[in-house]
């Protein structure tokens, strides 16, 4: 089953958007396998951010990951690579549709409240980056076979 890793940024946690946001996962039928509240090491966040190294706004954007607690998350559906970055919307807010989280809840693309996974090779990546095997939850909701 296709997994991505999701972490609601420093603005999304000092906002009181946790609970919205990881309604918006949970109600469309994905299914959650990995969850931590932590502060995010200079060193994790910048083998995270590694891609964007060379990029103006790297130094800000490691700042910023690293200025506050973080709520890091494994969601695990068929697709749910690229419909949680449906749900998450664009990176810059102000251009993200409404009814996304950006497009919902954010003006600034420094502060855009969410990552997620952008393919599913960034999304291993990623999850072994975060995520020890152990501290992921292999487990199936019943019951209801239409939702995965
Ligand atoms: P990126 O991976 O391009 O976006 P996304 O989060 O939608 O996958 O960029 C990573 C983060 O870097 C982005 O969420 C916000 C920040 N960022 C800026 O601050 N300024 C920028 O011009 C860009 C492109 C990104």
């Amino acid at each position: 089953m296709e997994r991505t890793f999701l972490a609601i940024k420093p603005d999304g946690v000092q906002r009181g958007l946790v609970g919205e946001i990881i309604s918006r996962f949970e109600t469309k039928g994905f299914t959650l396998v990995g969850l931590k509240f932590l502060n995010v090491s200079r060193e994790l966040a910048e083998q995270h951010y590694a891609v964007h190294r060379q990029r103006p706004f790297f130094a800000g954007l490691v700042e910023f990951i690293t200025s506050g607690p973080v709520v890091a998350m494994v969601w695990e559906g068929d697709g749910v690579v690229a419909s949680a970055r449906k749900i998450i919307g664009a990176t810059n807010p102000l251009t993200a549709e409404p009814g996304t989280i950006r497009g919902d809840f954010g003006i600034n693309i420094g502060r855009n409240l969410i990552h997620g996974s952008d393919a599913s090779e960034t999304a291993k990546h990623e999850i072994a980056l975060w995520f020890k095997e152990e501290e992921l939850v292999n487990w199936q909701p019943h019951l209801t076979p239409w939702l995965h």
